[in-house]
């Protein structure tokens, strides 16, 4: 069994949401020791921005030299997630959303014919069957009940991704509110990582 791990965020060693997704996966390897691991650091290895000569290429355009690693980076990200049974993502929110670098990895995996397709009926997933577990981590709160929920498009935005190529009940595991103080922030990251360590077995 595969399993794909993908961190976001930029603040290394401080960053919440790196410290809750390798607890998931260690969570996972020690419950599947045959787990077969690869590890992608989006921000130590960023994919680049789309561009139209990429764009050109994909639809079957000749595709100058330049462009070779910029498509085999893509062919290998995409080939990571199809291959992989399970996803573990860390997911900072920045700026009420994703971090680009996540958007970039995103740009590369949504793609016709490959995760998704357009039927007769609309848009039809074809990535469907993975597990996909993702840790969030958000500076303030944006629960529903709150003034910011308007605001939040990371959750949200993740799930509609996934459930576009197929890939419903994403399992999310929060740590919010860690920029309002101190102990808000100890006691968010301390219940991702005890939900971490309840999360089912792989
Ligand atoms: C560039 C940047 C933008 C941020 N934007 C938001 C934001 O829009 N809303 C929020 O609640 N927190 C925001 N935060 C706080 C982060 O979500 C919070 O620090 C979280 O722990 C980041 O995850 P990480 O520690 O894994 O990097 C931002 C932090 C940074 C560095």
């Amino acid at each position: 069994m595969k399993l794909l791990h993908l961190d976001s965020s930029v603040l290394g060693p401080h960053s919440v949401s790196r410290q809750v997704s390798a607890a998931i996966v260690d969570r996972l390897r020690q419950a599947t020791p045959s787990l077969d691991i690869t590890y992608r650091d989006l921000t130590q290895t960023p994919l680049a921005h789309l561009s139209g000569s990429h764009l050109a290429a994909a639809q079957g355009a000749p595709a100058p030299a330049e462009l070779g690693p910029d498509l085999a980076a893509s062919a290998a990200a995409l080939d990571e997630f199809l291959a992989a049974d399970i996803v573990v993502i860390g997911a900072p929110m920045y700026n009420f959303t994703i971090p680009s670098q996540l958007k970039a990895w995103i740009d590369r995996i949504l793609v016709v014919g490959k995760t998704f397709k357009y039927g007769a009926a609309g848009p039809e997933g074809l990535a469907g069957g993975k597990r996909v577990i993702v840790a969030i981590s958000r500076g303030g709160y944006y629960g529903a009940e709150t003034p910011y929920a308007a605001g939040e498009h990371l959750e949200t935005y993740l799930r509609w991704v996934f459930g576009f190529m197929g890939i419903t009940g994403v399992e999310f595991i929060p740590a919010d509110g860690v920029q309002v103080g101190p102990d808000h922030r100890e006691k968010s990251l301390a219940g991702a990582l005890q939900a971490a360590t309840s999360l089912r077995a792989a």
